[in-house]
């Protein structure tokens, strides 16, 4: 089987076993097409997305701090990124890496996205020359069980932009597992966590007011409808988030107006949706920096250090294996 028909059939499989589930649900995973990616890209810039903002802000004014704990220890290291995306963070770092001529990097930038990764590399050639990458295409669980950046030099693995939140406590717990098997003692991770805040701010993130996050939770549709051949009736969807102060979880869902009989062609199934059954499409979870802590330790690392903005909306945390 071709790669195309492989993640086409994992993709409709993925999708039919979320809607034949109750409560319905679809893996967040998939918002990232293209038009996906370039829609976060504007998520990115609204006003009411707080988080790229303030985490940007903390690696612009302390980057010299967090990188001086790795720095302090080891000159040659492997950077590898779990979701880079744009990577336009990761420049503030890898910008003052490049600066320090005795210092020797690999950058391992890990993406589901094959368009967000060329995208970035090709960009990375033009605005960095010089600076060695070699991007992975995989799941973030994927890469961490094959490691391909391991070379017996210590590794940071950068995971950032509050990426962790885009997975349940258990599931968020299952990566944590497979990010700690990965690390040897010494390693370092850089975590981007959205901390737990005022509900009516982090809740604005999610529903802004140009719809921006509304097209983007949609797209998921639209991309099983192209992909797929599936006919979700997509006018008749409400983009509805919420979010729970205990849980931490801001929670992203599609609201059918109407019945809709969803057909998948390929699979030979249909899925009827009632009027005002919810798809859950996405969780963006914040923590508390108790929890943060607590998982830290649960996971067999030591907190070397916690960065916030002056807000104190988001953290960057640098863990050390034990
Ligand atoms: C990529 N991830 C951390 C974003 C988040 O905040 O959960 C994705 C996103 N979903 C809606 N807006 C942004």
């Amino acid at each position: 089987m071709s790669d195309f028909s492989s993640s086409r059939q994992a993709f409709l499989q993925d999708v039919v076993s979320g809607l034949t589930q109750s409560p319905k649900s679809l893996p967040s995973k998939y918002f990232y097409d293209e038009l996906g990616d370039k829609l976060f890209q504007k998520i990115m810039g609204l006003e009411e997305y707080y988080l790229t903002r303030k985490e940007f802000e903390i690696l612009e004014k302390q980057h010299a701090s967090i990188m001086a704990g790795v720095l302090s220890k080891t000159k040659s290291f492997n950077l590898v990124e779990l979701g880079a995306g744009d990577g336009l963070k990761t420049k503030i770092l890898l910008r003052y890496l490049k600066r320090k001529s005795e210092v020797n990097f690999t950058y391992f930038p890990v993406d589901f996205s094959g368009s967000a990764l060329e995208e970035l590399q090709i960009n990375l050639e033009h605005e960095l020359p010089g600076i060695q990458v070699k991007g992975i295409q995989n799941t973030y669980r994927g890469s961490l069980k094959i490691k391909p950046w391991e070379n017996g030099l210590p590794n940071l693995i950068l995971f950032l932009g509050s990426n962790i939140g885009n997975f349940t406590l258990a599931e968020a717990k299952d990566v944590l597992t497979h990010l700690s098997e990965s690390c040897k003692s010494g390693d370092w991770v850089l975590l981007g966590i959205d901390l737990k805040k005022d509900p009516a701010i982090i809740l604005r993130a999610y529903n802004d007011q140009k719809g921006v996050t509304r097209d983007f939770n949609l797209n998921l549709l639209k991309r099983i409808n192209n992909e797929l051949g599936a006919n979700f009736v997509l006018d008749e969807f409400i983009h509805w988030p919420t979010y729970d102060p205990v849980t931490g979880e801001c929670r992203s869902y599609l609201v059918t107006r109407i019945p809709q009989k969803v057909t998948f062609p390929d699979a030979g199934i249909s899925v009827n949706l009632e009027a005002f059954e919810p798809i859950w499409t996405e969780v963006s979870r914040k923590s508390s920096p108790e929890e943060i802590e607590n998982l830290a330790v649960e996971f067999g690392f030591r907190v070397c250090d916690i960065f916030t903005d002056s807000e104190d909306y988001f953290a960057n945390v640098l863990w050390q294996k034990v």
